[in-house]
């Protein structure tokens, strides 16, 4: 069976083990304007491990914690492995961290961060399934609450 690869990159991220409807939500996620080194998003590829998978390929660019932590919430499953010098220099799972700030709107409509410039902050109380609580009105969200900024 023939099969088309996405080209290798020299240097940048490869987030890979995405589901194929993510693809394009990640993509969303990231900041990409203005990188002038080639950015390839693929969707529909075989997988073992995530049935049909989206890989995303930016060259030139490590993504900041903001955007790690986004590609986290949204999906889980992903792989982000960092390319030098064609290598991979560095695998890992997408985490989680304890507390999420700035990056994920408050559901509720009547708390503060939604009244007045306050940065959101919320704790990860569970991973799985995912419940996020907001320090301020301490309402918890669920995964179908999380709105990203
Ligand atoms: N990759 C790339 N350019 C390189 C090196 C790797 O685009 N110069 C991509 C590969 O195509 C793959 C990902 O980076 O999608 C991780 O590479 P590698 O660890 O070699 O692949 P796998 O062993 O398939 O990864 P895993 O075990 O995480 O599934
Ligand atoms: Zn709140």
């Amino acid at each position: 069976m023939k099969e088309l690869k996405i080209s290798a990159i020299e240097n940048g991220t490869v987030i890979d083990h995405v589901p194929a409807e993510k693809a394009f939500d990640v993509a969303d996620i990231l900041d990409l304007d203005g990188i002038e080194n080639i950015i390839s998003i693929a969707t529909n590829l075989k997988s073992k491990k995530v049935g049909k998978k989206g890989i995303i390929k930016i060259g030139g660019k490590i993504l900041s914690k903001e955007e790690t932590d986004k590609i986290a919430i949204i999906v889980p499953t992903a792989t982000i492995n960092i390319i030098k010098n064609y290598r991979v220099i560095s695998k890992a799972k997408v985490r989680l961290p304890e507390r999420i700030e700035k990056i994920v709107k408050c559901f509720n409509p009547n708390c503060i961060t939604n009244k007045e410039n306050v940065v959101t902050k919320f704790m990860v109380i569970k991973e799985n399934p995912l419940r996020l609580r907001c320090e301020y009105c301490e309402r918890v969200m669920k995964r179908g609450d999380i709105r990203l900024i």
